[in-house]
This record gives structure tokens, C-alpha cells and sequence, in this order.
């Protein structure tokens, strides 16, 4: 799917992920891998901001997203948390930022639609100082064969109506990738993952 398409299709979604944040659905897991963010904080994809309410009151957030229907639900989301965030409408995947420049790096639910989820992770690394963090809210392939089956059969139409992968094998993708996983934790028949991981640098 070409990217213009897909941004217009989460510019349709952002009332959605609005109401979906006012309803605080995955609450306790955002407390719980949010509140671990510290300093300079980057969050990609970030949606109709439905982590702002959770971060430490001292972090300093660079939001990027390339639907600014969603960017403009997360400033207001960012106002009312009283999060000091500078926000950026790109394409996650084609820009850049200079090596170790964030102290933590955050990510919900936003791996089910890069075209390179690898190549978004080796990203993080390299952005990532190397005492940061990389926290991780993602949904992906069950471990259970029938639910990961039926995900695979969904995919195709899923991915057409909402823009998600629903059959990401993230437990593949996190071996593919230069991180090191400190901490996970896996809910709902293993399709969620919370993950605290350090970036692997060049030679370390
Ligand atoms: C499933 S929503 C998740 C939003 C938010 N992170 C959350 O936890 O509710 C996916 C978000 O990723 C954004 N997105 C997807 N691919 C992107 C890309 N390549 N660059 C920037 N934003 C992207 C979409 O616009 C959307 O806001």
C-alpha cells in the first residue's frame, strides 16, 4: 500500500484512537512500561497520544507521526498532561536523527505497520545512547497455532481495511534486530508484547 493511502487512512482513524485514549484501554500496560521513560524521549508513531498522561512530569518528548489528523489529537493530548513534546509530521521510516540522541525510545503499537520493522529497530539503536532504553507496547503472531493461524488468514483483509499486520512475528523480529532484551512480558494468548530492551551498538 502506497504511503499517501495509508496516511490518509489513519487521518480517517485519529477520532478513534482519540476516543480510545480518552477510554484508557491498555491502561495498566502504558503505566507500567511509560513510567520507565526518562530525559530526552523520542515516541514514534504516536498516534492520538495516548501515552502522554503516563510519563514522568521531568521527560522532554519529540512526537513524530506522518497523520496530522492523529498529531493534532496528540498536542492536545500532551497539553493536558502538561508533557513538554515538540512534534513532528514525517514519515518515521525515511527521516533521520543523529546517533545517541535520545535517552529512551518509544513505541506502541506502531511495528504492525512499517514496511522494515528490522530496519525501524537497528534505527532506534543507533539513535539510542548506549546507557538509553528502547520501550516497546507491541501486538503481533500469537504463540497459541490457532490463533496465530487465524491471525494469518485475517492479515491480508486487516491490513486493507486498517492499514496493521496482524501476523508480525515480533519474538523474530526482536532476535533480528541489534537490542537486548532486559525485560518481557506477554499478554493475551502471546499477540501483546511489553518489552525493556537496551540498544546493541557497533562493536559493543
Ligand atoms: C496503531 S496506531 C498507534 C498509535 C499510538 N502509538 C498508540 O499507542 O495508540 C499507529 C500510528 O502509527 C502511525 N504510523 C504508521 N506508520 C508510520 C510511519 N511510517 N511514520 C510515522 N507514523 C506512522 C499512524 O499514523 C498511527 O498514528
Amino acid at each position: 500500500m502506497d504511503k499517501e493511502k495509508l496516511i490518509r487512512k489513519f487521518d480517517h482513524q485519529s477520532p478513534i484512537y482519540e476516543a480510545r485514549r480518552k477510554r484508557q484501554t491498555e491502561r495498566e500496560w502504558r503505566k507500567t512500561l511509560i513510567g520507565c521513560a526518562k530525559g530526552n524521549v523520542l515516541e514514534v508513531a504516536v498516534g492520538a497520544g495516548a501515552n502522554f498522561c503516563f510519563y514522568p512530569k521531568d521527560v522532554e518528548v519529540t512526537a513524530v507521526d506522518f497523520s496530522g489528523a492523529m498529531l493534532s489529537k496528540a498536542k492536545e493530548s500532551a497539553a493536558a498532561s502538561h508533557v513538554r513534546a515538540t512534534f513532528m509530521e514525517s514519515d518515521i521510516e525515511s527521516i533521520s536523527f543523529p546517533d545517541n540522541a535520545f535517552d529512551t525510545i518509544v513505541s506502541t503499537l506502531s511495528f504492525c505497520g512499517y514496511e522494515n520493522p528490522v530496519r525501524m529497530l537497528e534505527a532506534f539503536s543507533r539513535w539510542c545512547k548506549p546507557d538509553g532504553q528502547i520501550l516497546l507496547m507491541e501486538h503481533g503472531l500469537s504463540s497459541n497455532r490457532l490463533i496465530g493461524g487465524a491471525q494469518k488468514l485475517v492479515d491480508p483483509i486487516f491490513r486493507r481495511a486498517v492499514g496493521c499486520h496482524l501476523d508480525r512475528n515480533m519474538i523474530a523480529i526482536f532476535q533480528q534486530s541489534p537490542i537486548q532484551i532486559r525485560r518481557m512480558e506477554r499478554y493475551m494468548l502471546s499477540t501483546i508484547h511489553l518489552v525493556w530492551a537496551s540498544p546493541i551498538k557497533n562493536g559493543r
